[in-house]
């Protein structure tokens, strides 16, 4: 049986088989969920950015229609804090004392018969305030960056030594925005307890640590708390952590003694489950005449919250992306009166690629280079950092597959010279490295006698396409059909599955899906190799091909039993078996405690010792844009997009260029639209809805095409490449970089608006 490598890519385009309970409602999202005599909270939030609480005066609120409980500070019972995960540190316990750091931290909740009533009462809690000095913007003298704590400085070679032999240098300093997940699903909570024992419903990408953190918080042990998460309606990162609102919920459905159920509105959406920082950067680059990069310097800084927050590594891509000597790399975080700061979807990487391909776009007209003969020219054949060798790595073909569908030759260099009627057309283009992170992960399947099986971990689909691509890795390994598999996921009675992030999951959960169904076959076999009057007998795993529902011979395939056959001559109706997958030996960012570490590989000397060492590679990109610009108006569109993507093995390229597709519409509006904007006066975000909050739309998202290239990574036994977040990243630069085309205007703040273009 191959259980190695597959020989080829397999591009099938199954359809998503959790499609049909999409569409025909079916399928329960967290606010879905209710019980019997369920109970409704709601949330007031703080109306300063800093300060303290004098008094709450909860007695309208408790006398109003429906009111069962009105939680603070004043009368909430301790709550414990969780121990820090390898992710990031857990949050403080809300509503714990009188101390507030952000606008719209909840200072209150109530609870009551109907969300209505809920929600009418919250309105008349009245929170007596004494505000305090608000730290708002990083204008703010006191304001000062610090050294990121997360890890160290990263650098190569001598920056000063490489400025010195530069020929030719550019520099810039580049901005992005503070923007919000905005899933489209709101996050909600809905809490029972039931004997001392705590289930519950929520919008997350990490139910373990969901489960984790609420046992630390009610001092329970882990097997006494149980969550589920079936289907959430988006993430984006935003699921990555637990928020008050889920601690909060369960603390109002223990205080009212009956199930609770919270849904986020959308303002709360924008204060609640954090959000994207907005960062400076600063960039400089040498180079010799001939295109040879001999330095770069790259820091950023983001801005952050007052709590802890987890690693935002803006430069960390930089230090892999291209055959430099000297390079340095510096984070920093500002701390601010502002709502937590959460991952989002390429967390710091897509800022930071920003700016470098901006740079590295600059440096081309610089030197008179086309831009893709730049990057070629700076080809990292090996690891950068390390030496190592790439487990895989297609950038190459990314820039020659992608520049050949766009049809990049037909540019004209020179800036300006396009032009179609009024609009100026740009061409530009960025390239893309980027990493994933694979956590451990388990798995369980159960094969069945009517030759059908179950396989199952308790891990999230985001709506990406987790179930389909599982039933399918799961079918192809057991030999079944994909009618005859099910998949199950979003429960932490299944065995532990890592979070729905860092690009992750498909690597992590489909390895150990993979092995165990893999297990799976072994055991089966192992019933057939013992009996003697079987073509089986004697077989080992290597032996044999699963195929059609079959176990057959690899050297006689006509040679061999049905599943059912051999479960019901070992007289069983199932066999179940649980498997595991680990980080292959490269995967060293565990060691050191790191996501930021491992996802690209800077293992530096730590394991270069160890033999046959590799960096784990994970996606690479080239995207091209084509702009429109009416330099009247200001107007900016988005013609066309074309994204030619290294994904190692894709499982289904329908799913797969969907991702990408929903990346590059995420990297629009990161480029064009996406802004949350604070009143400096008061930290209020005054765009906090839907109406106010800009999104690419259907109009702005005209053509957007996707080709994969590259071959199966051997770094895991499935050949992948998670694109969880790959999508986004590029699209912002290559915009910049096509409106500088079109009309010699350099941007180097994001969102691109009108006022820039004019
Ligand atoms: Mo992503 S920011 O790893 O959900």
């Amino acid at each position: 049986m191959t259980v190695t490598q597959p020989a080829e890519l397999v591009r099938t385009g199954l359809d998503r088989v959790d499609g049909p309970l999409k569409v025909t409602g079916a399928a329960r999202y967290p606010s879905d969920f209710s019980f019997p005599n369920m109970a409704y909270a709601a949330l007031v939030r703080s109306t300063i950015a800093a300060g303290r609480i004098a008094g709450v005066d909860a007695r309208r609120a408790q006398a109003a229609p429906g009111v069962l409980a009105v939680i603070s500070h004043e009368n909430a019972p301790k709550l414990h804090r969780a121990r820090r995960n390898w992710l990031m540190p857990a949050p403080a316990p809300p509503l714990q004392n009188d101390e507030i750091d952000h606008y719209g931290q909840y200072v209150a909740m109530v609870a009551a018969e109907t969300p209505q009533q809920a929600s009418a009462a919250a309105r008349l809690v009245e929170i007596d305030y004494v505000p305090g000095d608000a730290l708002l913007t990083g204008d703010d003298p006191r304001a000062k960056a610090r050294s990121n704590p997360y890890f160290v400085d990263m650098k190569r070679g001598d920056v000063k030594d490489g400025l010195a032999s530069a020929e030719v240098t550019v520099a810039g300093t580049y901005t992005t925005a503070d923007q919000t997940h905005n899933p489209l699903g709101l996050f909600a909570t809905v809490a029972h307890w039931e004997s001392g024992k705590l289930t519950v419903h929520d919008s997350t990408q990490n139910p373990f640590l969901v489960r984790d953190v609420l046992a630390a918080s009610f001092k329970l042990s882990k097997d006494d708390v149980r969550v589920l998460v079936p289907f959430v309606g988006g993430g984006f990162g935003a699921g990555l952590r637990i928020w008050p609102h889920t601690i909060l919920t369960a603390l109002a459905a223990r205080t009212v003694g009956r199930p609770v159920k919270l849904v986020l509105s959308r303002p709360e959406m924008f204060t609640g489950v954090g959000h994207r920082p907005s960062t400076v950067q600063h960039v400089r680059i040498g180079a010799t005449r001939s295109g040879e990069l001999v330095t770069i310097e790259h820091e950023g800084t983001a801005t952050a919250s007052m709590a802890s927050d987890a690693p935002y590594p803006i430069t960390m891509g930089t230090i892999a992306a291209y055959a430099c000597p000297n390079v340095v790399a510096r984070d920093k975080r500002l701390r601010l009166n502002i709502p937590r700061v959460a991952h989002m979807r390429a967390p710091g990487e897509a800022e930071g690629n920003f700016a470098i391909e901006s740079m590295l776009d600059e440096l081309s007209y610089e030197l008179g280079i086309d831009p893709i003969e730049l990057r070629l020219r700076n080809y990292a054949e090996v690891h950068p950092q390390t030496g190592l060798e790439w487990s895989s790595k297609a950038l190459r073909e990314c820039y020659r597959v992608g520049a050949e569908r766009f049809g990049w030759s037909d540019r004209d260099p020179e800036v300006g010279s396009m032009r179609d009627g009024r609009w100026l057309v740009g061409y530009g283009m960025a390239g893309v490295t980027f990493g994933h992170y694979q956590a451990k992960c388990e798995a369980r399947a159960t094969l069945r006698r009517d030759g059908s099986a179950l396989v199952c971990s308790g891990a999230t689909d985001m709506g990406t396409g987790t179930y389909t691509a599982m039933t399918q890795l799961a079918a192809e390994t057991l030999g079944l059909g994909v009618e005859s598999v099910e998949f199950d996921l979003g429960d932490t009675a299944m065995p532990q599955a890592p979070q729905a992030g860092g690009s992750g999951l498909t690597v992590a959960l489909g390895s150990a899906v993979h092995n165990t169904c893999v297990e799976l076959v072994r055991r089966v076999l192992d019933i057939a190799a013992k009996d003697e009057g079987s073509p089986l007998y004697g077989c080992g795993i290597e032996d044999v091909v699963a195929e059609g529902g079959r176990i057959v011979r690899a050297d006689e395939p006509s040679r061999g039993k049905s599943y059912g056959e051999i479960l019901t001559g070992g007289g069983l109706d199932e066999l179940t078996v649980d498997g595991d997958s680990s980080p292959s030996r490269a995967e060293m960012g565990v060691l050191v405690g790191s996501i930021v570490v491992s996802r690209l590989g800077r293992i530096g000397r730590r394991v270069v010792g160890r033999s046959n060492a590799v960096v784990p590679a994970g996606a690479f990109g080239a995207r091209f844009v084509e702009v429109r610009v009416d330099p009247e108006l200001g107007l900016l569109r988005v013609a066309r997009v074309v994204s030619a993507i290294d994904a190692g093995r894709v499982v289904n390229e329908k799913l797969a260029a969907s991702q990408i597709m929903g990346g590059t519409v995420g990297g629009i509006g990161m480029a064009m639209f996406e802004e949350a904007i604070s009143d400096p006066g008061t930290g209020r975000i005054a765009n906090a809805t839907f109406g106010d909050y800009l999104v690419a739309v259907n109009a702005d998202v005209l053509n957007l095409d996707v080709v994969f290239v590259g071959e199966p990574d051997p770094d895991n036994p499935i050949g992948v490449k998670g694109i969880g977040e790959v999508g986004l990243v590029g699209i912002a630069p290559a915009i910049a970089n096509a409106v500088y085309h079109a009309t010699g205007r350099r941007i180097r703040s994001l969102p691109i608006t009108i006022d820039q273009l004019l």
